[in-house]
């Protein structure tokens, strides 16, 4: 028995540490503790931030990165971005899909997806601020989150923010040495100070876009973080009323029989 337990948990381990060290890059990677209203137990997404996440994701990453999990009526989610009906409706018709019926393009509407990459080589983000989790850490064991709370938001910020500058052409290929990648990879930098400009007057800098468009990744790899956390504390409040019914309970049923030699 202790064996068989102590042998799963070795292969628990081992497979996180395999898995880590997949999801991170070559050599040594930064990243950087950046701070999330979503963080905590009682944390939850910056509405506004959210849209400015998006607006960041729409007029920069969409040059090439896809979402293709994630419909345009998402954006009304409480919760999430939180559009007002119109305006998401309208976020949604400035772009065209392909409709198998009419065989033709038409304008998007609520129901369609966002699009898949538009580069063959840049991955779809929806899913990436959760597969990037666990990125590193003492060997790859994703030990920052847990003790840190530092995730894929932390990572893709950092990673926006990380190019050195350095590039090298490897086989007709430029690529770009980055820090919280942790080498070379094939995307280039592109943020750059004032990049977008926001509607509600916050300040463009490359930090505030990392860390806004980071936030929304975050929002469409986890939309219902907020009623993860709502029914955890919920078990938590039902477990300990449990456990204070139980003492009594316990009590009660061996009261009887308390202080009898016998
Ligand atoms: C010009 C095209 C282009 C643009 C614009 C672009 N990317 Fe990328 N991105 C790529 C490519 C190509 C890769 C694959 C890099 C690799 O694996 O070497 C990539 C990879 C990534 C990754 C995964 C890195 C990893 O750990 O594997 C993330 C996250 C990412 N991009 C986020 C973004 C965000 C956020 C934006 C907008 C602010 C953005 N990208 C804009 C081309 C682009």
């Amino acid at each position: 028995m202790i064996k068989t337990t102590v042998f799963s948990g070795l292969a628990a381990l081992g497979l996180l540490v395999g898995g880590q060290a997949l999801a991170a890059g070559d050599g040594e990677a930064h990243v950087t503790d950046y701070s999330f209203s979503f963080e905590g137990p009682f944390g939850s997404y910056d509405q506004a931030q959210l849209q400015r996440g998006l607006q960041v994701y729409t007029e920069v990453c969409a040059a090439c990165h896809g979402l293709k999990f994630l419909s345009y009526r998402n954006l009304s989610d409480d919760g999430g971005p939180a559009m007002d009906e119109d305006q998401m409706r309208a976020y949604a018709a400035q772009f065209e899909v392909f409709d198998p019926e009419l065989d033709d393009f038409r304008p998007a509407t609520p129901t369609d997806k966002f699009g898949e990459s538009a580069l063959s080589n840049a991955p779809d983000l929806t899913l990436m601020a959760k597969a990037r989790a666990g990125f590193h850490g003492p060997a790859g064991t994703g030990i920052n989150q847990l003790v840190r709370g530092m995730g894929g938001p932390e990572y893709i910020a950092s990673m926006l923010l990380g190019f050195t500058g350095h590039e090298e052409e490897q086989a007709g290929v430029v690529l770009y040495e980055n820090t919280a990648y942790g080498g070379l990879m094939a995307m280039n930098p592109v943020l750059m100070p004032d990049l977008v400009e926001y509607e509600d007057g916050t300040p463009a800098t490359e930090e505030q876009m990392a860390k806004d468009v980071s936030a929304f990744l975050m929002w469409t790899a986890e939309p219902k973080m907020m009623n993860r956390k709502a029914g955890g504390l919920t078990a938590v409040l039902f477990l300990t009323i449990l456990t204070v019914l139980l003492y009594f309970t316990n009590k009660k049923l061996w009261a009887p029989h308390k202080g009898k030699e016998h």
